[in-house]
Protein backbone atom coordinates (compact mmCIF):
# COMPACT_ATOMS: atom_id res chain seq x y z
CA UNK A 1 0.00 0.00 0.00
CA UNK A 2 1.43 3.68 -1.08
CA UNK A 3 2.66 5.64 2.36
CA UNK A 4 -0.15 8.46 1.69
CA UNK A 5 -3.05 5.64 1.67
CA UNK A 6 -1.73 4.23 5.21
CA UNK A 7 -4.04 5.11 8.49
CA UNK A 8 -2.55 8.37 9.62
CA UNK A 9 -4.74 8.18 13.11
CA UNK A 10 -5.50 5.56 15.84
CA UNK A 11 -9.04 5.74 14.59
CA UNK A 12 -10.26 4.05 11.21
CA UNK A 13 -14.08 4.91 10.32
CA UNK A 14 -15.66 3.08 7.61
CA UNK A 15 -19.01 4.47 6.83
CA UNK A 16 -19.89 1.79 3.97
CA UNK A 17 -18.37 -1.01 5.98
CA UNK A 18 -19.34 -3.99 3.46
CA UNK A 19 -16.44 -6.31 4.21
CA UNK A 20 -14.15 -3.76 5.76
CA UNK A 21 -11.08 -4.44 3.75
CA UNK A 22 -9.28 -1.70 4.31
CA UNK A 23 -10.01 -1.59 8.32
CA UNK A 24 -9.59 -5.43 8.06
CA UNK A 25 -5.58 -4.69 7.10
CA UNK A 26 -5.39 -1.97 9.49
CA UNK A 27 -7.65 -4.47 12.22
CA UNK A 28 -5.13 -3.37 15.03
CA UNK A 29 -6.44 0.07 15.19
CA UNK A 30 -9.77 1.29 16.35
CA UNK A 31 -12.29 0.69 14.43
CA UNK A 32 -15.90 1.72 14.09
CA UNK A 33 -17.87 0.75 10.96
CA UNK A 34 -21.31 2.11 9.44
CA UNK A 35 -23.37 -0.64 7.59
CA UNK A 36 -26.92 0.21 6.27
CA UNK A 37 -27.71 -3.11 4.77
CA UNK A 38 -28.75 -5.11 8.26
CA UNK A 39 -28.06 -8.83 7.32
CA UNK A 40 -24.23 -7.48 7.01
CA UNK A 41 -24.36 -5.52 10.53
CA UNK A 42 -25.55 -9.30 12.32
CA UNK A 43 -22.69 -10.70 10.17
CA UNK A 44 -20.21 -8.56 11.53
CA UNK A 45 -21.49 -8.48 15.01
CA UNK A 46 -21.43 -12.32 15.26
CA UNK A 47 -17.49 -12.05 14.00
CA UNK A 48 -16.97 -9.63 16.36
CA UNK A 49 -18.54 -11.11 19.46
CA UNK A 50 -17.16 -14.43 18.82
CA UNK A 51 -14.68 -16.73 19.90
CA UNK A 52 -12.50 -19.12 17.87
CA UNK A 53 -14.64 -21.94 19.79
CA UNK A 54 -17.59 -20.81 18.58
CA UNK A 55 -16.57 -20.17 15.43
CA UNK A 56 -15.24 -24.12 14.98
CA UNK A 57 -18.09 -25.50 16.39
CA UNK A 58 -20.47 -23.48 13.34
CA UNK A 59 -22.06 -26.70 10.90
CA UNK A 60 -20.66 -27.57 7.58
CA UNK A 61 -23.11 -27.52 5.00
CA UNK A 62 -23.74 -30.71 1.85
CA UNK A 63 -23.56 -29.40 -1.33
CA UNK A 64 -27.71 -30.46 -1.28
CA UNK A 65 -28.57 -28.76 1.54
CA UNK A 66 -30.04 -25.05 2.50
CA UNK A 67 -29.23 -22.87 5.19
CA UNK A 68 -31.75 -23.22 7.22
CA UNK A 69 -31.05 -27.02 7.05
CA UNK A 70 -28.70 -26.10 9.70
CA UNK A 71 -30.83 -25.02 12.37
CA UNK A 72 -28.55 -21.54 12.99
CA UNK A 73 -29.73 -19.61 16.16
CA UNK A 74 -27.56 -16.64 15.34
CA UNK A 75 -28.77 -14.91 12.29
CA UNK A 76 -24.76 -13.67 11.80
CA UNK A 77 -23.52 -16.68 11.76
CA UNK A 78 -26.11 -17.56 9.16
CA UNK A 79 -25.34 -14.82 6.56
CA UNK A 80 -21.35 -15.41 7.46
CA UNK A 81 -21.99 -19.11 6.16
CA UNK A 82 -24.33 -17.40 3.03
CA UNK A 83 -21.98 -15.33 2.32
CA UNK A 84 -19.62 -18.00 1.79
CA UNK A 85 -21.47 -20.00 -1.00
CA UNK A 86 -20.89 -18.16 -3.64
CA UNK A 87 -17.99 -15.81 -4.62
CA UNK A 88 -18.51 -11.49 -4.24
CA UNK A 89 -22.20 -11.50 -3.77
CA UNK A 90 -23.16 -7.12 -3.94
CA UNK A 91 -27.02 -8.36 -3.48
CA UNK A 92 -28.38 -10.89 -0.74
CA UNK A 93 -25.96 -14.10 -1.08
CA UNK A 94 -27.50 -17.70 -1.89
CA UNK A 95 -29.58 -19.61 0.28
CA UNK A 96 -27.59 -22.55 -0.33
CA UNK A 97 -24.52 -23.34 -2.54
CA UNK A 98 -24.46 -22.20 -5.63
CA UNK A 99 -24.08 -23.58 -9.29
CA UNK A 100 -19.96 -21.97 -8.91
CA UNK A 101 -19.41 -23.84 -5.52
CA UNK A 102 -21.19 -27.42 -6.74
CA UNK A 103 -18.44 -27.40 -9.57
CA UNK A 104 -15.84 -26.34 -7.83
CA UNK A 105 -15.97 -26.66 -3.56
CA UNK A 106 -13.99 -29.31 -4.13
CA UNK A 107 -11.00 -28.16 -6.52
CA UNK A 108 -11.02 -24.74 -4.45
CA UNK A 109 -11.51 -25.52 -0.63
CA UNK A 110 -10.61 -22.65 0.53
CA UNK A 111 -13.13 -20.04 -1.59
CA UNK A 112 -16.09 -21.48 -0.09
CA UNK A 113 -17.86 -22.27 3.23
CA UNK A 114 -15.79 -25.77 4.40
CA UNK A 115 -13.18 -26.78 7.10
CA UNK A 116 -10.57 -24.66 5.45
CA UNK A 117 -12.17 -21.31 5.80
CA UNK A 118 -13.61 -21.98 8.74
CA UNK A 119 -10.28 -22.61 10.60
CA UNK A 120 -9.12 -19.71 9.28
CA UNK A 121 -11.60 -17.38 10.77
CA UNK A 122 -11.37 -18.96 13.82
CA UNK A 123 -7.70 -18.28 13.78
CA UNK A 124 -8.00 -14.92 13.13
CA UNK A 125 -11.53 -13.53 15.02
CA UNK A 126 -9.34 -12.15 17.74
CA UNK A 127 -8.01 -9.79 16.08
CA UNK A 128 -11.27 -7.17 15.70
CA UNK A 129 -12.49 -7.79 18.75
CA UNK A 130 -12.19 -4.42 19.50
CA UNK A 131 -13.84 -3.04 16.53
CA UNK A 132 -17.41 -1.57 16.81
CA UNK A 133 -20.44 -1.56 14.27
CA UNK A 134 -23.93 -0.09 14.08
CA UNK A 135 -26.47 -0.33 11.51
CA UNK A 136 -27.16 2.98 10.06
CA UNK A 137 -26.64 5.84 7.74
CA UNK A 138 -23.23 6.95 6.46
CA UNK A 139 -24.42 10.07 8.28
CA UNK A 140 -24.52 8.27 11.43
CA UNK A 141 -20.66 8.27 11.91
CA UNK A 142 -19.67 9.82 14.51
CA UNK A 143 -18.22 13.88 13.97
CA UNK A 144 -14.54 12.86 15.27
CA UNK A 145 -11.28 12.95 13.38
CA UNK A 146 -9.75 10.05 12.35
CA UNK A 147 -8.77 8.17 9.22
CA UNK A 148 -11.94 7.93 7.04
CA UNK A 149 -12.19 5.59 4.16
CA UNK A 150 -15.15 5.78 1.89
CA UNK A 151 -16.23 2.97 -0.37
CA UNK A 152 -19.73 3.78 -1.37
CA UNK A 153 -21.60 2.03 -4.01
CA UNK A 154 -20.44 3.03 -7.20
CA UNK A 155 -22.27 6.22 -8.60
CA UNK A 156 -22.76 4.32 -11.76
CA UNK A 157 -22.48 0.88 -11.32
CA UNK A 158 -23.66 0.54 -8.05
CA UNK A 159 -26.99 -0.14 -8.00
CA UNK A 160 -26.87 -4.16 -7.73
CA UNK A 161 -26.02 -3.81 -3.80
CA UNK A 162 -28.80 -4.32 -1.39
CA UNK A 163 -28.75 -0.85 -0.81
CA UNK A 164 -26.96 0.58 -3.54
CA UNK A 165 -26.54 4.11 -5.64
CA UNK A 166 -30.17 4.55 -6.21
CA UNK A 167 -30.62 5.49 -2.84
CA UNK A 168 -27.48 8.07 -1.98
CA UNK A 169 -27.82 11.93 -3.15
CA UNK A 170 -24.22 12.26 -4.31
CA UNK A 171 -24.06 16.10 -3.74
CA UNK A 172 -24.64 15.48 -0.46
CA UNK A 173 -22.37 12.55 0.27
CA UNK A 174 -19.49 14.83 -1.32
CA UNK A 175 -20.27 17.67 1.76
CA UNK A 176 -20.10 14.64 4.09
CA UNK A 177 -16.40 13.93 3.08
CA UNK A 178 -15.83 17.28 2.55
CA UNK A 179 -16.67 18.03 6.39
CA UNK A 180 -15.04 14.50 7.65
CA UNK A 181 -12.05 15.96 10.03
CA UNK A 182 -8.69 14.06 10.18
CA UNK A 183 -7.38 11.69 6.34
CA UNK A 184 -10.05 10.97 4.27
CA UNK A 185 -9.81 8.37 1.48
CA UNK A 186 -12.97 8.09 -0.78
CA UNK A 187 -13.07 5.31 -3.62
CA UNK A 188 -14.83 5.16 -6.66
CA UNK A 189 -15.24 4.37 -10.27
CA UNK A 190 -14.03 6.05 -13.90
CA UNK A 191 -16.11 8.37 -14.58
CA UNK A 192 -17.47 9.91 -11.27
CA UNK A 193 -17.43 13.33 -10.66
CA UNK A 194 -19.41 14.12 -7.45
CA UNK A 195 -15.33 14.86 -6.08
CA UNK A 196 -12.52 15.80 -8.00
CA UNK A 197 -10.79 12.47 -8.29
CA UNK A 198 -8.07 10.77 -9.59
CA UNK A 199 -6.90 7.75 -11.24
CA UNK A 200 -5.45 5.20 -8.61
CA UNK A 201 -5.40 2.06 -9.69
CA UNK A 202 -6.42 -0.68 -11.71
CA UNK A 203 -8.22 -3.64 -10.68
CA UNK A 204 -9.25 -6.96 -12.29
CA UNK A 205 -11.96 -8.90 -12.39
CA UNK A 206 -13.14 -12.50 -13.47
CA UNK A 207 -14.26 -10.47 -16.78
CA UNK A 208 -12.92 -7.02 -17.03
CA UNK A 209 -10.83 -5.11 -15.31
CA UNK A 210 -11.29 -1.62 -13.77
CA UNK A 211 -10.28 2.20 -13.40
CA UNK A 212 -10.22 2.79 -9.49
CA UNK A 213 -10.19 6.47 -8.61
CA UNK A 214 -9.35 8.65 -5.69
CA UNK A 215 -10.35 12.01 -3.81
CA UNK A 216 -7.88 11.96 -0.79
CA UNK A 217 -7.21 14.85 1.62
CA UNK A 218 -6.12 16.32 5.26
CA UNK A 219 -8.86 18.85 6.55
C1 LIG B 1 -18.81 -0.67 -2.13
S1 LIG B 1 -19.45 -1.46 -0.72
C2 LIG B 1 -18.17 -1.23 0.47
C3 LIG B 1 -17.01 -2.11 0.19
C4 LIG B 1 -16.04 -2.15 1.33
N1 LIG B 1 -15.10 -1.05 1.31
C5 LIG B 1 -15.32 -3.49 1.31
O1 LIG B 1 -14.10 -3.52 1.56
O2 LIG B 1 -15.98 -4.50 1.07
C6 LIG B 1 -20.66 -0.33 -0.16
C7 LIG B 1 -21.37 -0.74 1.13
O3 LIG B 1 -22.11 0.40 1.60
C8 LIG B 1 -23.36 -0.05 2.10
N2 LIG B 1 -24.28 1.11 2.02
C9 LIG B 1 -25.01 1.53 0.96
N3 LIG B 1 -25.65 2.69 1.25
C10 LIG B 1 -25.29 3.02 2.51
C11 LIG B 1 -25.58 4.13 3.37
N4 LIG B 1 -26.39 5.12 2.97
N5 LIG B 1 -25.02 4.18 4.59
C12 LIG B 1 -24.19 3.17 5.02
N6 LIG B 1 -23.88 2.09 4.26
C13 LIG B 1 -24.42 2.02 3.03
C14 LIG B 1 -23.73 -1.22 1.20
O4 LIG B 1 -24.68 -2.07 1.85
C15 LIG B 1 -22.37 -1.89 0.98
O5 LIG B 1 -22.13 -2.86 1.96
Amino acid sequence: MQLWALPAHGLIIEPFAGSACYSLRHHEKQVFLVEKNPGLVALWKFLIGSTPKQIRSLPLIRLDQEVADLHLSDPGAEMLIRYWLARGCASDPPTQPNAWMVKHAKKYPGCFWGVTIRERIARQVEAIRHWQIIEGDYEDSPDVEATWFIDPPYQEAGTSYKCGADEIQFETLAKFCRSCRGQVLVCENQGATWLPFVPFAITKGTRKSSQEVLWSAKQ
